[in-house]
């Protein structure tokens, strides 16, 4: 069977999210905005594995379109829909990075993504306020999708990654080999972001609760 790279099945749409990116998080003031976009310029925006796995599990979930004849699997789907599952990803990926600005402050970290880190670069204060400031963008865009569970989603996954963080700060010398432990901590820090994004982006395209949940867990 012939393979299928799934980056370049939403090659335009990941663009297109990226230069959304850049525009969600400028600032007025200077040292807020280099701070704020520097991982979303070009050459510093990693993987994209997040907003992949979610545009792709938007086209599966897209029930109502049978011929999704690759390439260009997402990039034919225009739809508002579609486009309120964009956010999701955008969401994600502001999360995400807010998260890896605190982490490398928590871990005093010299360099992120092949580049210095940004506390490396600008200091721990301005990272510690850029990813508070990327986090106050995700709410904005996370409000104008105007959907509660959504929004009780993403607010959980924000809270599941600060307890993994901090579980993973402070495990007690008798939790230190507890797979229990281990397994909770990673689903917080790691698991939830996508699982939780996953599954808001089924309950945009109005799947039942069920549906929802096999995009949660798959
Ligand atoms: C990378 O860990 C870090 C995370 C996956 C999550 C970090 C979460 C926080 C700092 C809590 C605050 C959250 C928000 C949303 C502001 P790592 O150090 O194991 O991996 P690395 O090698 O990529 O640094
Ligand atoms: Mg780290």
């Amino acid at each position: 069977m012939e393979r299928v790279d799934p980056f370049s099945l939403v090659a335009n749409e990941l663009s297109l999210i990226a230069t959304r990116l850049r525009s969600m998080v400028a600032a007025e003031v200077p040292n807020l905005a280099s701070a704020a976009e520097y991982f979303f310029k070009i050459g510093a925006e990693g993987k994209r594995f997040r907003p992949t796995v979610l545009l792709l599990m938007a086209t599966a979930l897209d029930v109502h379109i049978p011929e999704l004849s690759p390439p260009g699997i997402g990039d034919t789907l225009p739809t508002d829909l579609r486009t309120r599952q964009q956010r999701i990803a955008e969401i994600t990926e502001m999360i995400h990075v807010a998260s890896l600005l605190h982490d490398d402050v928590l871990d005093d970290a010299d360099t992120r993504r092949g580049v210095g880190s940004l506390n490396a670069v600008m200091g721990n204060k301005l990272a510690v306020l850029a990813g508070d400031f990327l986090l106050s963008r995700a709410c904005l865009t996370l409000a104008s999708l105007k959907n509660t569970e959504v929004v009780t989603l993403i607010a959980t996954v924000i809270e599941n990654l600060v307890t993994g963080e901090t579980m993973q700060l402070t495990t007690a010398s008798n939790k230190r080999f507890s797979m229990e432990y281990y397994m909770q901590k990673t689903y917080n820090k790691t698991a939830s972001l996508i699982s939780n994004s996953c599954k808001s982006v089924a309950l945009l395209a109005g799947h039942t609760a069920e549906i929802a949940m096999l995009a949660f867990e798959d």
